[in-house]
């Protein structure tokens, strides 16, 4: 039996996720819902933002939806514990991987770089977090709200990018640094840019992996075949919707899922 998925977002981050999802389990059915009406989220009050999410949620549960993933770290740091409590289906939350990366850098010393929005960092679901895993206080943290900007107007332009994180990052001294996260969904669809701008021994991390396997275990879920020419029938699978409704919408989510398909980002 195929399970009805839902993925949701502020816009077309959260296909970064999806696309993992859609990689491992291509029988499944899937739903991707972008709040279009008001992405970003990253830069407004965490009040407002509170009441799309929860519209968002109750969209994707009318269309029967059986689990809803927040691909969104910012609406998950916002809202995920009240979600849970209001409905009785799996909802996946994903937050920034601080955890793993400091692991990975325990025992040479290193810091660790989280990229995720300004509404992200000011969570007390993000500061606990770190508190509770960075015991060495090496995490630091930066927002790159032109990233989701560009992203929504599918501008992928690697010298513009690459001249923004160079800019961004001028004022540190990336030696110290191990690792560096993608804790915004939005953000991985630059990685293969920034790989160019870091030096070689920073490896960049994302939490896509860690929460399809999350949504993996959570609905009993086994890696499936591709058909040799099956990613047509892979995208059928998809509805797209969003909270404008407009059809421009679906044709860029289809868009961008199929650039990240393209650069196997
Ligand atoms: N993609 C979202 C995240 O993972 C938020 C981007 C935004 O709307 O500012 O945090």
């Amino acid at each position: 039996m195929t399970k009805k998925i839902a993925f949701f977002d502020s816009g077309i981050g959260g296909l970064t996720v999806l696309h993992k999802a859609l990689q491992q389990f291509p029988d499944e059915s899937y739903i991707y819902y972008a709040d279009t009406l008001h992405v970003p989220y990253g830069t407004k009050s965490a009040d407002e933002v509170r009441n799309y999410i929860f519209a968002c949620v109750e969209a994707v549960v009318r269309e029967n939806a059986e689990a809803v993933v927040i691909a969104c770290n910012t609406a998950t740091s916002l809202a995920v514990n009240e979600l849970r409590s209001m409905y009785d289906i799996p909802i996946i939350g994903m937050e920034p991987a601080v955890k793993p990366a400091v692991e990975m850098n325990r025992d040479n010393g290193k810091r660790v770089l989280v990229f995720a929005t300004a509404l992200t960092l000011s969570q007390t679901k993000y500061n606990e977090l770190v508190s509770r895993v960075d015991d060495e206080h090496r995490v630091d943290s930066l927002a790159l709200p032109e990233l989701v900007e560009w992203c929504e107007q599918l501008e992928f332009d690697p010298v513009q990018t690459a001249a923004y994180f160079r800019s961004k990052l001028s004022n540190l001294d990336l030696d110290q640094y191990g690792t560096v996260v993608m804790g915004c969904t939005h953000y991985p669809f630059y990685t293969s840019i920034l790989r160019k701008v870091l030096p070689e021994h920073i490896q960049i991390v994302d939490g896509s992996t860690g929460t399809v396997n999350h949504l993996k275990q959570r609905l009993g879920l086994h890696v499936q075949q591709q058909a040799g020419s099956g990613e047509r029938r892979r995208e059928d699978k998809v509805i797209f919707l969003s909270s404008s409704g407009r059809t421009e919408d679906q044709d860029k989510m289809r868009t961008a899922l199929q650039y990240l398909k393209e650069k196997s980002l």
